[in-house]
C-alpha cells in the first residue's frame, strides 16, 4: 500500500519542471501583457521573467482569486470569443512555477514577447480624425464621462470595416464608445461649459426621420482591447454630414491630465450586403431604487419575428448592478443561456463577441435581468447613505441595458428586408412599455409606409401627434402618406399646419409644392418650391419640379433655365433629360433637343417619350434640310 501512494504522489509532480520561458511566459504574454505593459493600464508591466518573478506572489493570488485577467462573463453561460480567462490548469501551472522556485529555464524556451507601440494596430488607417483639442482632466475628483463631437468631413459615403483609438494619454482613459450622430443633433450642446465636448454618460442621438439606417455595429473600445476588421460584407456606411461622437470614460490620477484622441477610420469599396441590427432589452423607465433595496431587478424581453444570428452581447449598468442576466427562451420552451455576469463592475464593461452565432429560431424570446444592490454593502454604491436612485445617464442615476448585435435571416416574405419586421418587432415591444413614446409611434407609422401599409401608417403619425400635437416633423410624414393616398386636401393641410410650427421647415415647402401642384395651384405650388430651391439650389428633383411648374405656366425661358440645373446636378435622369429635350424643341432648339432626347435614351433605351419625340424631332429637322 504504501508504495502505491508514494508513486500516486510522485505523478503529481510535473516531470520537468515548471519554467517562466517554456510554461509561464506564454501565458503571462498572451494573457497579461496587453494590459501589463508600460503605458498600459495594468499597474506594472508583465513583459519579462523580472516582472513576473517581481510580482510572483500577488500574481499567484490574483490569478486563484479569478481577480486577473479580468472576465467578468460565468462560463458555462455563453462561449466568448477572445475569452481571456485562465484555465484551472493554466492556474494551476502559475502556482506550480512559484512553488517549484520560479525557476526561468531555458533562454531557447522563451517566446518573442508582445510588442505593444503607439502605432495603430490594423495598420495605416485610411481616415484620422483628432479630437478638435485636448481635454483638461483635473487631478482629482469622481470619474468623468464626457462626449466629444467629431465632425467627418467627408465628401462621400464611405464604407468601414474598421475603427481604432489612438489615446495622446492612455492612462486616463478607461473606454470608450463611438456614436453616430446622423443629424448633427449634438453639436450645439459641444463646449458649452468652457471644454471640448459634454457631459454625459450614455449619449442619446436624434434618429434621421424617413432614413431607415439603425446602427448596426458595437463602436466600443477599451485599452488592451483586441481589435479585428469586421468583415467586408459586414461593413457600415458612414455618410457625408454624419458626426462621431466619441464617449470617453476618464478616471483622474491624481494630478493634472490632458487627453486628446484619435479616431483611425479603415474603408472598404464593399457596401455591405449582410446588415446586423442592434437591440436593446431595457426599462429604464421603472427604475426607481429604493436607497437599502439589494434586490431590485429590471427585466425586458423580446419576442423575435425573424430568425436570427446572434453575434455579440454588451450589457450595461452602472455601479449600483451586481448580477446581469440574459438568455433566449426557444420555442420549443427550452431555456439557452446568453450571459451571466455574476459580480457586474462597470470598470470591465465590454462588448462579447461569441465566439460562433448563436442561431435563434422566429418565436425565440430573448429575456434580460439585471439586480441591483443599493446597500451601503455594495462597496461600489456611490451614494452615502444610499439614496433613491432612479434612470439617468449620470454616474450616480442608474441604467440597466443588454444590447445584442444580431443578424437576421433573409425571411420567407419575398425579399423584404427582414430588419424591418424586427425593428417593428422591437418598437411595438416599446410602445409596451412606454405607450407614450413619441418616436416609438412615429418610427412604427415610417416602418408600415416603408412596408407599403399607408392606413397603419397615417395612424400610427396620427398616434404619435396625439403624443406630440407641436412636431413639425410628424405632421410632414402624415401628409408624405396622405399625398400617396391621393388625399391631397388633407395632405395640404396638414403641411400648412407643420408650416405654421416651423416656418423654416424646408421639407413641408417642398411637399406642399407638390401637393399644390398636383391639385393644379400652380402658382402656389410655383412660390413653395421657389422658397425650396432658394435655400437648396443643389436639389436636382426640386429644379426639375420647379421647371415643371414654370413650363406649365409657359414661362418657357424659365423653366428651360432650371432644367439645365437640374441635368447638370443629376445628369443620370432620364425624365429630366427628355423634359429638357421637350422644353428645347418648344422654344425652337431642335438640335439641341435631340440631344437631350438621345441622353435620355442613352440613360434608358424603353424611355417611351424620348423616343417618340425625338423621331418627331429628327422628322423636323429632316423637313428643314
Ligand atoms: C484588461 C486588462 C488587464 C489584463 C488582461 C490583466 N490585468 Fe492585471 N490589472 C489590470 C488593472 C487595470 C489592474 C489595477 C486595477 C485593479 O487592481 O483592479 C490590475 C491589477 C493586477 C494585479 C494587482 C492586483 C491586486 O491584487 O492588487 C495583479 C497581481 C495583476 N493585475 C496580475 C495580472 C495577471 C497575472 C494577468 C494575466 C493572467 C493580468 N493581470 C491581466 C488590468 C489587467
Amino acid at each position: 500500500m504504501l508504495t502505491i501512494s508514494i508513486c500516486l504522489a510522485l505523478l503529481a509532480v510535473p516531470l520537468a519542471p515548471v519554467t517562466f520561458n517554456k510554461d509561464v511566459a506564454p501565458l503571462i504574454f498572451g494573457h497579461c501583457a496587453p494590459c501589463h505593459h508600460s503605458g498600459g493600464v495594468g499597474p506594472f508591466p508583465l513583459m519579462s521573467y523580472a516582472d513576473a518573478r517581481k510580482h510572483a506572489s500577488q500574481i499567484v493570488a490574483a490569478t486563484q482569486r479569478r481577480y486577473m485577467p479580468p472576465w467578468p462573463p460565468e462560463h458555462g453561460y455563453g462561449d466568448f470569443a477572445d475569452d481571456r480567462s485562465l484555465t484551472e490548469k493554466q492556474i494551476r501551472l502559475i502556482a506550480d512555477w512559484v512553488t517549484h522556485g520560479k525557476k526561468e529555464g531555458a533562454a531557447a524556451d522563451l517566446p518573442q514577447p508582445p510588442r505593444f507601440n503607439s502605432e495603430w494596430q490594423m495598420g495605416p488607417p485610411d481616415l484620422v480624425l483628432q479630437m478638435p483639442k485636448p481635454f483638461r482632466m483635473p487631478a482629482g475628483g469622481s470619474d468623468i464621462f464626457r462626449n466629444f463631437v467629431i465632425p467627418t468631413g467627408l465628401e462621400q459615403t464611405r464604407f468601414v470595416r474598421g475603427l481604432e483609438l489612438r489615446l495622446s494619454n492612455t492612462r486616463v482613459v478607461h473606454h470608450a464608445n463611438v456614436v453616430l450622430d446622423r443629424t448633427q443633433s449634438l453639436r450645439r450642446r459641444d463646449g458649452q461649459d468652457g471644454q471640448p465636448g459634454f457631459p454625459g454618460m450614455d449619449v442619446i442621438t436624434e434618429a434621421a426621420a424617413n432614413n431607415f439606417d439603425p446602427d448596426s455595429h458595437f463602436l466600443f473600445w477599451k485599452p488592451g482591447s483586441v481589435l479585428r476588421p469586421e468583415p467586408d460584407d459586414m461593413s457600415w456606411r458612414l455618410d457625408p454630414g454624419t458626426d462621431l461622437i466619441l464617449n470617453l470614460h476618464l478616471q483622474p490620477t491624481g494630478k493634472e491630465e490632458s487627453v486628446q484622441a484619435e479616431v483611425g477610420l479603415y474603408f472598404t469599396s464593399h457596401p455591405p450586403t449582410r446588415f446586423p441590427m442592434l437591440i436593446q432589452l431595457e426599462h429604464d423607465g421603472v427604475i426607481r431604487i429604493p436607497p437599502g433595496d439589494r434586490t431590485f431587478t429590471v427585466t425586458d424581453s423580446l419576442t423575435l419575428p425573424v430568425d436570427v444570428d446572434l453575434l455579440a452581447i454588451y450589457p450595461h449598468a452602472h455601479y449600483l448592478g451586481r448580477l446581469v442576466e440574459a438568455w433566449a427562451v426557444l420555442p420549443d420552451g427550452s431555456r439557452r443561456w446568453l450571459i451571466r455576469i455574476p459580480d457586474w463592475d462597470i470598470n470591465w464593461q465590454a462588448v462579447y463577441n461569441y465566439r460562433h452565432p448563436i442561431a435563434l429560431p422566429k418565436g425565440a424570446t430573448v429575456r434580460m435581468r439585471i439586480t441591483y444592490d443599493n446597500s451601503a454593502a455594495n462597496p461600489r454604491n456611490p451614494n452615502h447613505p444610499p439614496k433613491l436612485v432612479t434612470a439617468g445617464n449620470r454616474s450616480e442615476d442608474e441604467m440597466g441595458h443588454v444590447w445584442l448585435q444580431v443578424l437576421p435571416e433573409k425571411n420567407a416574405t419575398a425579399g423584404e428586408d427582414p430588419r424591418l419586421p424586427l425593428e417593428e418587432a422591437v418598437m411595438r415591444r416599446r410602445l409596451q412599455k412606454y405607450p407614450a413614446d413619441f418616436l416609438a409611434h412615429y418610427n412604427l407609422a415610417a416602418l408600415m409606409e416603408m412596408r407599403g401599409k399607408l392606413d397603419e401608417a397615417s395612424a400610427g403619425y396620427r398616434d404619435a401627434l396625439e403624443v406630440d400635437p407641436k412636431s413639425a416633423t410628424a405632421r410632414n410624414s402624415l401628409a408624405g402618406v396622405l399625398m400617396l393616398q391621393d388625399r391631397l386636401p388633407d395632405a395640404i393641410q396638414q403641411l400648412r399646419e407643420a408650416l405654421r410650427i416651423d416656418p423654416g421647415y424646408l421639407n413641408a415647402h417642398y411637399n406642399l409644392a407638390r401637393a399644390l401642384a398636383a391639385t393644379g395651384d400652380l402658382d402656389e405650388a410655383g412660390r413653395q418650391y421657389a422658397i425650396f430651391v432658394d435655400a437648396k439650389p443643389g436639389d436636382a428633383a426640386a429644379q426639375a419640379g420647379l421647371g415643371t411648374i414654370l413650363f406649365h405656366q409657359r414661362k418657357f425661358s424659365e423653366a428651360l433655365a432650371h432644367f439645365h440645373e437640374a441635368a447638370r446636378l443629376d445628369p443620370k435622369d432620364a425624365d429630366v433629360q427628355a423634359n429638357l429635350g421637350a422644353i428645347l424643341a418648344i422654344t425652337g432648339d431642335l438640335p439641341a433637343a435631340a440631344q437631350a432626347f438621345e441622353r435620355a435614351l442613352r440613360i434608358d433605351p424603353n424611355h417611351a417619350a424620348a423616343r417618340a419625340n425625338l423621331a418627331k424631332v429628327r422628322q423636323a429637322l429632316a423637313v428643314k434640310n
